[in-house]
């Protein structure tokens, strides 16, 4: 097995990267359906979903909008619980069909605590779309529209996700090894 360190840490390959991009086309493809003529806003949450977010966005072929919104509730390989804002959003929601755009939902608490302001702004529709949902570890009822796949409630890396900024650059999904196993 190719094993990495990051922090001192070990992970191990989990997701490749050719699977990941089945799933990125195949929800593409689902958007492309669902919302043709409609001219979507997509807001991809920084950090994790860069990566998700622009292989998306290049696999649509419809007439689409994207933003992005700075929210972070993690820190190491916890998540903290307090989701803090750092950019906002210049756009205006009100009539606009949103799709909301995540890397992970883990506890639900970033959507949780964000979702509310946007429906606030009467959007004509609001849908999430996330890569990856940890059903183990929600503790709020948050539903997915469109998802790539759902893991266990390990820490993951790679594609976007982080371990205290580092290793965003990999192509492919690591999930860290349980040491003393
Ligand atoms: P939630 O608020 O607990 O749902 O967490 C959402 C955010 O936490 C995601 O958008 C990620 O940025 C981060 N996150 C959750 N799980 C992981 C993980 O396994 N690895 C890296 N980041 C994660
Ligand atoms: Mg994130």
């Amino acid at each position: 097995m190719d094993f990495i360190e990051v922090n001192n840490r070990k992970f191990t390959p989990y997701i490749l990267h050719d699977d990941i991009q089945k799933e990125v086309s195949r929800i593409a493809a689902e958007i492309d359906r669902d919302y043709k003529g409609k001219r979507p806003l997509f807001i991809s949450i920084l950090n994790g979903s860069f990566m998700f977010a622009s292989d998306l966005f290049k696999h649509l072929t419809i007439e689409a909008e994207i933003s992005f919104i700075k929210l972070a509730s993690y820190k190491g390989t916890r998540s903290t619980g307090q989701v803090i804002t750092s950019i906002g959003l210049d756009e205006s929601l009100k009539g606009r069909h949103i799709v909301i755009l995540e890397d992970i939902v883990d506890t639900g608490k970033t959507l949780h605590s964000f979702l509310p302001s946007l429906s606030d702004q009467n959007p004509a529709s609001l849908r999430v779309a996330s890569l990856l949902h940890k059903p183990e570890a929600l503790e709020h009822k948050i539903t997915i529209d469109y998802l790539g796949f759902s893991v266990p409630n390990k820490f993951l890396l790679g594609y976007g996700l982080d371990f205290d900024g580092l290793a965003r650059n990999l192509k492919d999904i690591y999930q860290l090894v349980d040491e003393g196993k």
